[in-house]
């Protein structure tokens, strides 16, 4: 049996068993901030100047990656092992507090360099009231509205069906 040629596994295919073997860790592992930083809530409200601050910032330095729209579909966004996140995906980013992006902004992790020395902490919250914003809103939940019109109208037409 262990006389066969290729029984013995080749070096390339152990190294690009390591390798998937690092990518699929790296990929289902949560990138989550400590509990501290989750709590901080931002000095900064989402005026229009700091929007307007954050997409010139986000323009600069972030488009290459997530793309213009956060879509993840900037120039950049297929160059490395780890796709940007798109960050106008509800589900990942509605959950994320305020204090959240701002210390995935500040701390980076690769390939998504580090911004804390780059930026002031003001500029980092415009970047964070940006990102908020281009999460796009959940379809109006109407809590003014009295009643479910599906309901009534449904009533309305079985009614007349009788007839
Ligand atoms: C070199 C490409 C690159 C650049 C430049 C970059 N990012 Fe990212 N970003 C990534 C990647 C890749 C991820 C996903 C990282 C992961 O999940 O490990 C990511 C994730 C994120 C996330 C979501 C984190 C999460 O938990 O999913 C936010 C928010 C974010 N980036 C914001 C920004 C902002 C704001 C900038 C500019 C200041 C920026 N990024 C610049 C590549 C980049």
């Amino acid at each position: 049996m262990s006389d066969l040629p290729g029984k013995r596994a080749s070096p390339v295919l152990i190294l690009l068993a390591v390798v998937a073997t690092l990518a699929v860790a790296h990929c289902s592992q949560e990138w989550s901030a400590p509990p501290e930083a989750i709590a901080v809530k931002s000095p900064l409200a989402a005026t229009p100047q700091a929007l307007a601050a954050g997409a010139a910032l986000f323009d600069d330095k972030c488009a290459n990656c997530h793309g213009e729209k956060g879509k993840a579909d900037g120039p950049e966004a297929d160059k490395y092992w780890v796709k940007p996140q798109d960050l106008t995906e509800p589900r990942v980013m509605a959950l994320m507090t305020e204090g959240e992006i701002f210390w995935k902004i500040s701390e980076g992790r690769r390939p998504m360099p580090a911004f804390k020395e780059q930026f002031s902490e003001e500029q980092r919250w415009q970047l964070v009231q940006f990102v908020r914003s281009l999460v796009p809103k959940p379809p109006a939940p109407p809590p003014e509205k009295k009643t479910p019109p599906a309901k009534k109208s449904a009533a309305k037409k079985s009614a007349p069906a009788k007839n």
